[in-house]
């Protein structure tokens, strides 16, 4: 089930952070933990400060909260473009989340490593093995953003990583941002639960029309990649990058 879900700008992250703390309190329920893994980029930041703040900083049980993230740049922990530390900065400095519960990519060793000690670290988690095919319990949430190329966690138009069927956790050098990316794939993206797109801006309409109504071509359209086993996608948008979306396709929450 695909559900897209239009906000004004301005309400969007609170919407966000609401879909993040419904889908904790049921997993929590549920299965006693929430395990989510967090995007990268600029539009999931306000998500962060919201969930650092009340109501959410208390309505979450952090202690049961395991945070994980879907790639991360190939840079150390404490620079600033670091997918890590801007959830640290948002979000884990604000919250009392045990220390064993954040699981970063570190990005600050080498690549191919990094992703080798991440798929154990998922491996450990999930249990299975990458060699015997997806988690059979994926996440309870894949939180993904979509850059104005159609691009979702670190899998960019043309590589190969798009159509990995076995590994968990791949790194590439991205000629598109001059720098090498850890990614989960989409044997680990589409082991999830529900995924939720964050997606803002009038520059993403286009691309984002293209993903939800347009032609299959994750080639071209990553993002497209992303079909869950679970079905449950939810785009969380705002109403500049919705904007020429068909108006059956979603749900307006003004
Ligand atoms: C990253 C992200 C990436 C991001 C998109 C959108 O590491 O950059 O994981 O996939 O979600 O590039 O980024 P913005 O939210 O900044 O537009």
């Amino acid at each position: 089930m695909v559900a897209i879900e239009v906000y004004p700008g301005s309400d969007l992250a609170y919407a966000a952070a609401e879909h993040i703390a419904d889908l904790a309190a049921a997993a929590i329920r549920a299965r006693g933990r929430f395990s989510v893994a967090l995007s990268g980029g600029n539009t999931p930041r306000p998500v962060y400060e919201c969930l650092g703040t009340a109501p959410f900083a208390w309505r979450i049980d952090w202690s049961k909260t395991h945070i994980f993230w879907g790639d991360e740049r190939c840079v150390a922990p404490d620079d600033p473009n670091s997918n890590y530390r801007v959830v640290r900065q948002a979000l884990l400095d604000h919250v009392s989340i045990p220390p064993g519960n954040i699981r970063r990519m570190r990005g600050e060793i080498e690549p191919h490593a990094a992703a080798l000690e991440y798929t154990k670290v998922l491996e450990e988690f999930f249990g299975g093995s990458a060699r015997r095919g997806p988690p059979s319990d994926g996440f309870d949430l894949m939180l993904l953003g979509m850059g104005d190329n159609g691009h979702t966690a670190s899998l960019f138009p043309g590589m190969p990583a798009v159509h990995e069927t076995a590994k968990w956790v791949t790194a590439e050098y991205v000629a598109a941002v001059s720098g090498w990316r850890i990614t989960l794939t989409p044997v680990v993206i589409n082991a999830a639960k529900h995924v939720a797109f964050l997606v803002a801006g009038a520059e993403k309409a286009d691309r984002l029309r293209e993903v939800i109504e347009g032609t299959y071509r994750p080639d071209v359209l990553p993002a497209q990649v992303v079909r869950p086993a679970s079905g449950q996608v939810t785009w969380l948008v705002d109403e500049d990058a919705a904007a020429h979306l068909s108006e059956d396709e979603h749900a307006t929450n003004a």
